[in-house]
Order: C-alpha cells, then sequence, then structure tokens
C-alpha cells in the first residue's frame, strides 16, 4: 500500500472514530442473514466477506443464523393482524421482527436448493414479511435498503435471487445491487473461497451498500425524511 493511501485511511479511521465517540453519531449497522442450514459453509463464506468489507467502511454487521430449528410455514391464518404477532411461537420468526428494527440495512443470504431459495428461509421469511406487515411494523423494513445473495454449486441461482428480492420490492425497500450476479459458487467454502469473481461481487456489493447508507444518512442530516406511508387499499381485483 502507498504511503498516501495509508494517510488517507487513518484520517478517515480518525474522523470516523471522533464522529461516533465524541459526537455520538449513530454507528450504521447491517444485518447479514445467513438462510442455510450449514452454520459455518458456503452462505456464510461470502457473507463473511461482505461482513470484513463492510467493517472497512465504517458499518456494523451482525451475521444471523436461521439455523436447524424445524420451521412451520405460514398458515395463512391472520392471526398476526389481530394479536400482533405470528402465532406460531418460539421459532425465532417473532423475535427476529423486533431484533430487525436496530439494523439501518439487509443482506438475506440463501444457498440454492432445487433452483429456489432453500426451505427454512422461504417459511422464515414468508412468516417475517407478513407478520411485520399485517401487525402494523412494516416500518422495521420499509425504506431500509436490502440485497438478497444466492450460493450455488451451479445453477438457480438467478431464480433464487429473484425469489428473495420479492420481499424488498413488496416491502418499499430500496434493492441494492452488486456486479454481474449477487452469487458465489461452490459445494465448500473452500470452493467459494476460489470463486474469485464471486467474492469480489460481495465487496462490491458491500461497497454499495455502505454507500448507499451513508447517503441516506446525510439526507435525513439535512431533512430529508422518506416518504409518509399512504394507507392500506385492498381491492383484491375486484371493482
Ligand atoms: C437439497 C439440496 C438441493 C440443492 N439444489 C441445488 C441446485 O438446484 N442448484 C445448485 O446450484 N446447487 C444446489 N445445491 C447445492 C448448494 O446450493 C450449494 O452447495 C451451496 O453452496 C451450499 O451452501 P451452504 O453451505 O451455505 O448451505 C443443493 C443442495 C442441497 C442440499
Amino acid at each position: 500500500m502507498q504511503s498516501n493511501d495509508i494517510m488517507e485511511k487513518s484520517a478517515a479511521y480518525c474522523v470516523q472514530y471522533i464522529k461516533q465517540v465524541y459526537l455520538k453519531e449513530r454507528v450504521l449497522k447491517v444485518l447479514l442473514f445467513n438462510g442455510s442450514p450449514h452454520e459455518k459453509g458456503c452462505t456464510y463464506t461470502a457473507l463473511k466477506e461482505i461482513s470484513k468489507t463492510l467493517k472497512k467502511e465504517g458499518i456494523e454487521s451482525k451475521i444471523y443464523q436461521i439455523g436447524m430449528k424445524p420451521l412451520t410455514p405460514c398458515m395463512g391464518c391472520f392471526a398476526c393482524s389481530k394479536i400482533g404477532r405470528c402465532a406460531i411461537k418460539n421459532d425465532g420468526v417473532n423475535d427476529f421482527i423486533e431484533y430487525a428494527r436496530d439494523f439501518d440495512g439487509f443482506i438475506f443470504g440463501t444457498p440454492v436448493h432445487y433452483g429456489s431459495a432453500c426451505g427454512g428461509i422461504t417459511v422464515f421469511l414468508d412468516r417475517v414479511f407478513f407478520t411485520a406487515f399485517m401487525s402494523g411494523r412494516g416500518d422495521v423494513f420499509r425504506h431500509k435498503p436490502a440485497s438478497a445473495i444466492a450460493s450455488g454449486r451451479r445453477s438457480g441461482t438467478t431464480t433464487t435471487l429473484d425469489q428473495i428480492n420479492k420481499y424488498f420490492s413488496i416491502s418499499e425497500m430500496p434493492i441494492i445491487s452488486g456486479r454481474y450476479w449477487n452469487m458465489v459458487h461452490g459445494q465448500t467454502p473452500d470452493q467459494v473461497k476460489k470463486d474469485l469473481e464471486g467474492m469480489q461481487n460481495m465487496r462490491i456489493l458491500a461497497k454499495n451498500m455502505a454507500w448507499h447508507l451513508k447517503c441516506e444518512q446525510i439526507a435525513r442530516e439535512a431533512g430529508i425524511e422518506p416518504p409518509q406511508e399512504e394507507e392500506v387499499v385492498f381491492t383484491n381485483f375486484i371493482r
């Protein structure tokens, strides 16, 4: 590294330190969701690369592991609109919604299973997004930037990304992009690390997320607030 680069990086670090410690500026935080049953597998390896890059950009991140707990799919009972939480208890969904409130941005990672996002993340996010919206807590996600990343051995990655991106586009969440597909390839973490292009894309995505969050923070400080929520209209295509 050139000495100019080192000086620039040290100065940026000092400015960030002063802002956070002395001016008590809020540290921006991104939640990295690992939807894989493998705690330290391929999806995790990609998320770790994102986490390291976010740190260099002065953004905190936490990896949330969906783990191996059995998950019941959404029953479509609509209880969440009455009781303010998902009626299915104790599998992490209700806790996750409140945990997510504290984060400024999200990156949801999933392995590809049969050309789609894996079963666990599908069940989990169906219930998280439905419950948050139906219980009047859409603000946990609304206007917060999000991205999806997929880890596949070979194919089905783009359909997987389409699937996860839909949670964001129906929740008023700006979708942050990487370059030439937010995906890594491999069956083991070592194979993923050898997917140099995929790993580079994870870093590009992280930098774009960091830049978006910083711009948003400055916009808010300047008094530019996100649009007010409109009252919900349900027509069910009946005129
Ligand atoms: C049930 C199952 C189905 C899979 N289906 C696909 C698939 O359709 N396409 C693909 O590229 N990889 C597929 N894979 C491989 C995984 O997506 C791939 O190895 C992934 O990187 C594993 O990530 P993880 O270690 O985070 O779980 C499948 C794996 C499993 C267990």
